[in-house]
């Protein structure tokens, strides 16, 4: 999964504080046994579309040989770069390591080490979302993004003509992200926010999220988001990879009269390939 090739030693920019997130602010590792089909939600409807994150993309840094490597307070992280090819567009996104499969995230929660902040890692359901976001079209809509981490969805979606707002309560993911958006040539806003302590009061014709539902006990607060500053007639797009602690919310809003639909997505080559939904919710009336 890490690309090879000689690391260089020093920090892009300077050493990031890394810490340990509450325990319940992380994904848990999917249980096969407990893992619901997507159709346990009634009211939503299956897309198909064919989507592939081939390894062959996860290569090193193709301007150089050395990959540059995020100095942090657990250590220098090398970052590898995601390269995604789409409709003629090719983004880059540097990151410390891509989760592509069930095995890979059992081995990034396994906790064998320091626990790294989420946000700097590359997550299938960014991947899809991206691929989401390029398919339908977001030119001219204004785009919030929660949880960006490395900012692969909100950065297509800038360099396709949206007015983008990424926001990440991590300082170290932010710093990617913002590495990201300086090398993709789009310069979407970029802020720490945190949904805990939310003063944003704008509203937006689009609020999107990769893998941002697996705590519950966020729910109240990511709710409170949508219920606020998705603009009248605009919509959510909420990727997720089917985690049983995302779907209550999901659940809750279908109750409440919000429309909810997904595409399945499919991502990663290493068997078996990682089922991501893309959830678009909607207000009725
Ligand atoms: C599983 S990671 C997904 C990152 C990225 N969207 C992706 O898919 O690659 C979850 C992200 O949500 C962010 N996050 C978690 N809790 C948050 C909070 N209370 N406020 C803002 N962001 C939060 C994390 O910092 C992290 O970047």
């Amino acid at each position: 999964m890490r690309s090879s090739g000689p690391r260089r030693r020093s920090g892009l920019w300077g050493r990031l504080p890394v810490g340990y997130g509450a325990p319940d602010d992380r994904p848990r590792a999917p249980d096969p046994a407990r893992k619901p089909s997507p159709p346990a939600l009634p009211c939503l409807r299956r897309g198909a579309a064919p989507v592939k994150a081939p390894s062959a993309a996860l290569a090193g840094s193709a301007a150089s040989s050395t990959p540059p490597v995020l100095a942090t307070t657990a250590g220098d992280l090398p970052l590898e770069e995601y390269r995604l090819a789409l409709d003629g567009h090719t983004w880059a996104i540097l990151h410390t390591g891509a989760i592509l499969s069930d095995e890979d995230e059992e081995r990034f929660l396994r906790g064998d080490q320091p626990r790294l902040p989420y946000g700097i890692a590359l997550w299938p359901a960014a991947i899809a979302l991206a691929h989401e976001l390029a398919a339908r079209g977001v030119r001219g809509q204004r785009l919030l993004e929660l949880g960006a981490g490395t900012g692969l969805p909100g950065i297509v979606a800038a360099a396709l003509g949206a007015h983008v707002v990424q926001t990440d309560k991590n300082a170290a993911a932010l710093v990617v992200c913002r590495k990201n958006a300086e090398r993709n040539a789009v310069a979407p806003e970029q802020r720490a926010a945190d949904w805990t302590a939310w003063s944003d009061t704008a509203r937006y014709d689009l609020i999107v999220g990769a893998d941002i539902l697996y705590a519950e006990s966020l729910h109240p607060q990511l709710r409170h988001i949508f219920d606020t500053n998705l603009a009248p007639g605009g919509r959510l797009l909420i990727a997720d990879p089917f985690r049983p602690a995302s779907l209550p919310l999901l659940e809750a809003m279908a109750a409440d009269g919000w429309s909810v639909a997904f595409n399945k997505w499919t991502v990663g080559v290493v068997p078996p390939p990682r089922p991501i939904g893309v959830f678009e919710l909607t207000r009725r009336g």
